[in-house]
């Protein structure tokens, strides 16, 4: 049961015929249902439906609200970077993008205006955030989560979680977040989506479990299950993480929502169960509250219960658990959410997209060719320049298929060249995108290079090889994105390398660039936020929380690898990545000194000065090494890191508090031990050696 059931729960409970209790349960589909059989599941007592918006949700609503118990039921969406799949809402950068501000509070306010957005759509619960690991990027997925390392990504889903659900969950403007996919999705076999995860649960516990941990700590009202499967058990079926872990050891209790199709997928795709009535009971032991989109549970689930083979207390169980979310979101009392109307894609939400994107772009090299000067002659080349569908990427009104009106994008959008065009002198020839086809030019993009002082090329990938399902074999750059950027090199002119993704791509050649910058996906102003970084408008903040790879061989690159026997690199290519974890350039430089650390009160310190002549923020990243360890522990783990802003000359002393269990490891049974020994502590720019002071010191 949940932990405090109120006796408005606890009566409606008890009023509840089996079938509206198992009817709570499921939640609709309402494009893939249509309107008529979506108005029956709300007479029945469906739960939930999800992607349904405006008068097609108050009808739902007031369908529900007139049946017999008259339970409100919650709509659910996702708004993962916004609430992007309302065409005139204000569309964020993708949650990797947002990852390379490493900034809580940019976190937070992505969450408050994609709440107060959602929320004055009607709507009551965003499927975000997504905490699975990106530690392959061949994934498809990889632009949905903040990168590789489980530190950063539970600080920034805690502060995601914390905008999106407030103080209060029955404000007006606050939604239910949802922490998903629960968990190690993203370390599918060969990263192929929704495969197998050939984990241990030590592992899970040491490296995907702790961003999770975070978003119970941080009061998330759901939990979304994975679709794969952890060493051969689905996690549809995984009471052990579902129930020992999750309730029990972490003390969840919110309700547990499957993904789509789960239920279904143990007998068709996962074939753990002959049919639909085995697949729903080992779903409901299991601990999976609500239903997604398999409803055929409903017919087996009431069939199960009244044959005796399923004890109703489970259901009970689940349905106690969905109204407690519900009461506490305040829908009885209010059933639709109210927001603040007129805020949808508003001014000062807009300023928020712009000022995430700006802090997401990351300078990862640059030979003194940027900024750029407004009285230089810049040709820009590549067509994901001028190409919204790629720069706005996945989950929004164009990527998701139930939606993709066929209407152009929506206005306000600023693409690369536009951004360009309003702060320089800028000629753009497309040249290629990442997809060959017969408008590709490489030719005139050359001769254009000849009247250019400096050439901007964007590189990338689109939609097609994004996403669930379009995982990637290769990272190179696609068509004949290389071949133009060696040709565009060989003019002699100085060349930019701008990297419009979902992922870290191979740049191979384009790394040999005088300048290369990460945009990823930057949303509805990403195009403006570079602009103004390329011109010197913005000082560049952005710091990778992921690593590229040089080569698709090479990975994976993570940075918390494990020590190995034979060294940790390929004959044929560095041990080191292209690019690694935490790094980022800016227009001026720092410099570290004075590491300090209190084994006693376990607090560190470390001064930073900024050294250029340009006032800039900078990100103090720490890390730590156990020397001596009863099972392999990674050659270092970022524990804690803080942002400062610093004029020229400018000098702070950063301190931070650790706790014991930042330096705990999960030995050989799954436990969480302080092993006492040496450490050494790391703190510096980014995770490369070279950036880190080292200290070493006894617990
Ligand atoms: C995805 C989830 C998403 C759900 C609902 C699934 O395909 O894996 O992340 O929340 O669909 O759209």
């Amino acid at each position: 049961m949940a932990k405090q059931v109120s006796q408005r729960v606890k009566t409606l409970l008890s009023q509840m015929t089996l079938e509206e209790k198992v009817a709570q349960m499921i939640q609709v589909p309402y494009a893939q249902t249509g309107r008529e059989e979506s108005l029956r599941w709300a007479k029945l007592g469906a739960g939930s439906f999800l992607h349904v918006l405006g008068d097609n949700a108050r009808e739902v609503q007031q369908t529900a609200l007139n049946s017999r118990l008259g339970i409100p039921v919650l709509f659910g969406i996702d708004a993962v970077r916004g609430h992007a799949l309302n065409d005139h809402a204000t569309i964020f950068p993708t949650q990797l993008a947002c990852a390379c501000t490493w900034d809580r509070e940019i976190a937070r306010e992505m969450g408050r205006v994609t709440a107060r957005e959602v929320a004055t759509d009607g709507l009551h619960w965003t499927f975000s955030p997504l905490l699975c690991l990106s530690r392959d990027p061949r994934w498809g997925r990889v632009n949905e989560t903040f990168g590789e390392d489980p530190y950063l990504t539970g600080e920034m889903a805690a502060a995601l979680i914390h905008g999106y659900q407030g103080d209060d969950l029955s404000a007006p403007e606050s939604i239910a977040a949802c922490a998903k996919h629960y968990i190690a999705y993203g370390e599918a076999t060969g990263a192929r989506d929704a495969y197998d995860s050939e984990v241990t649960y030590r592992k899970v516990r040491e490296v995907f479990l702790p961003p999770f941990k975070k978003a119970v700590d941080a009061g998330c009202a759901t939990f979304m299950t994975a679709y794969g499967s952890i060493d051969g058990t689905p996690l549809t079926v995984d009471s052990y993480m579902l129930k020992k872990i999750l309730r029990e050891e972490m003390g969840f209790d919110g309700f547990v929502i499957t993904d789509w199709m789960n239920v279904t997928s143990l007998v068709d795709k996962q074939f753990v169960a002959h049919d639909a009535d085995e697949a729903a009971k080992l779903a409901a032991e299991a601990g999976n509250d609500m239903i997604m989109s398999s409803t055929e549970f409903y017919e087996s689930a009431i069939r199960l219960v009244k044959e005796g083979k399923l004890s109703e207390s489970v259901i009970d169980e689940a349905v106690c658990h969905i109204l407690t979310v519900k009461e506490r979101m305040g829908l009885f009392e209010q059933p639709e959410k109210v927001g603040v109307p007129g805020c949808i894609g508003c001014e000062a939400h807009q300023a928020s997209a712009l000022e995430a994107a700006r802090r997401s772009i990351t300078l990862l090299k640059n030979d003194g060719v940027l900024p750029l000067k407004k009285e230089q002659k810049v040709l820009l080349v590549g067509k994901n320049a001028d190409d919204i569908w790629a720069q706005y990427g996945d989950w929004t009104y164009f990527s998701h298929p139930l939606w993709n009106p066929d209407h152009p994008a929506v206005r306000p959008y600023t693409t690369v060249k536009e951004g360009m065009e309003r702060l320089g002198q800028v000629t753009y020839m497309p040249g290629c995108g990442p997809v060959a086809d017969e408008s590709d030019d490489l030719c005139a993009a050359l001769s254009a290079a000849k009247d250019a002082d400096v050439i901007v090329h964007v590189v990338g990938d689109v939609m097609t090889q994004v996403g669930e399902g379009r995982d990637r074999a290769d990272l190179d750059l696609s068509g004949s994105q290389l071949s133009l950027h060696k040709a565009l090199k060989n003019t002699g002119k100085p060349v930019i390398t701008v990297l419009v993704s979902s992922k870290p791509l191979c740049l191979k050649d384009a790394a040999n660039a005088n300048a290369v910058v990460v945009a990823f996906n930057g949303g509805q102003h990403g195009g403006q936020a570079l602009a103004e970084v390329l011109y010197g408008h913005f000082s560049p903040t952005g710091r990778l929380p992921i690593s590229f790879p040089h080569h698709a061989g090479q990975v994976p690159v993570y940075y918390n690898q494990l020590p190995g026997w034979h060294g940790a690199s390929y004959c044929d290519l560095p041990a080191a990545p292209l690019y690694a974890f935490g790094e980022g350039l800016s227009y001026t430089s720092f410099v570290y000194s004075g590491l300090t650390m209190n084994a006693d009160t376990l607090t560190a310190a470390v001064t930073v000065e900024n050294t250029g002549s340009l006032s800039g923020l900078e990100t103090v990243q720490v890390y730590v090494r156990d020397v001596v360890s009863s099972v392999l522990t990674p050659i270092k783990r970022l524990i804690g890191y803080q942002q400062v802003q610093l004029a020229p000359s400018e000098k702070k002393e950063i301190t931070f508090r650790f706790e014991k269990n930042d330096f705990a490891l999960i030995n050989r049974r799954e436990k969480t031990v302080l092993e006492k020994g040496e450490f050494i502590l790391m703190a510096g720019h980014s995770s490369k050696d070279e950036d880190l002071l080292k200290l070493s010191f006894t617990l």
